[in-house]
């Protein structure tokens, strides 16, 4: 049975181009599960966690978004936690080497898991050099690996290609499969549509990848979050799934053609 919940809105703060929202909770969603929030349109909205603490959590949303009219010490009507989220103790024990895999738009789903293992590589790709943060603001402990799709800096992406590469710049593709034969455990968070090549690609690396290896989120529509309506379905290797209840985060090898 689905929790409800009153969460009450501390802070907002902008962070151009979108907003960081920070909401007290007793019950905060974990990496990549989330919570629907009734902000007073017609369908409730998915709120997925940024940072996680004890005293509620943070998220990232456009500019525009209906919680950004509210004011702070607002309380909100929410529903959840929900979905199955990042489950790095899949193997049984939480594992030393993880490897975050994120487009830089979808990074702040990833965020919550920085310290989550005692090593953590993180390989972040953009389009061009001016659409990546500036490296002084992820952790020290982080291993970075920076990607353009330009090649304005870091690694030339995409990461799963190996196409040609000009000459003085690096592909990313065999840092990437250095990282994936490094990592006990890979959490992803893009463009679903990227999964099929990325799933090729631990598949080459590590051969039978064990269940749950490389973990994928899906950021689909979800009103209903509990299985109703079936708009968040997603098709993979065993059939159509709902996101909100089989994910958002799925095994990456789901999504292997
Ligand atoms: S959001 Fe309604 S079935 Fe998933």
């Amino acid at each position: 049975m689905a929790r409800r919940q009153t969460a009450t809105l501390r802070t907002l703060r902008p962070v151009p181009p979108v907003w960081e929202i920070r909401l007290d909770l007793e019950y905060a969603p974990g990496a990549g599960s989330y919570v629907l929030a009734d902000l007073g349109g017609p369908v409730r909205e998915p709120l997925f966690p940024s940072v996680v603490d004890d005293t509620g959590f943070c998220t990232i949303v456009p500019r525009g978004h209906a919680v950004t009219r509210y004011l702070p010490g607002t309380p909100i009507d929410v529903i959840g936690p929900l979905g199955q989220g990042f489950r790095l103790s899949a193997a049984g024990y939480v594992p030393d080497r993880l490897l975050l895999i994120a487009e830089v738009d979808e990074l702040p789903w990833l965020q919550p898991l920085y310290q989550a293992a005692p090593s953590v590589a993180l390989v972040v790709e953009a389009t061009t050099r001016g659409r990546l943060p500036p490296p002084a603001r992820f952790p020290p402990t982080l291993e970075l690996t920076l990607v353009t799709r330009d090649g304005s800096t870091g690694y030339l992406g995409p990461l799963e290609s190996d196409g040609p590469t000009p000459v003085g710049i690096e592909c990313a593709l065999p840092r990437v499969r250095e990282l994936v034969a490094w990592a006990e455990c890979i959490c992803i968070a893009g463009d679903m549509a990227r999964y099929p090549a990325l799933a090729r690609l631990v598949q080459e690396v590590r051969f039978r990848p064990q269940t749950d290896f490389a973990q994928a989120l899906v950021r689909v529509p979800m009103p209903c979050g509990v299985g109703v309506c079936d708009i968040c379905r997603v098709t993979t290797r065993h059939g159509e799934r709902r996101a909100c209840v089989d994910g958002p985060v799925f095994d990456l090898m789901d999504f292997l053609e």
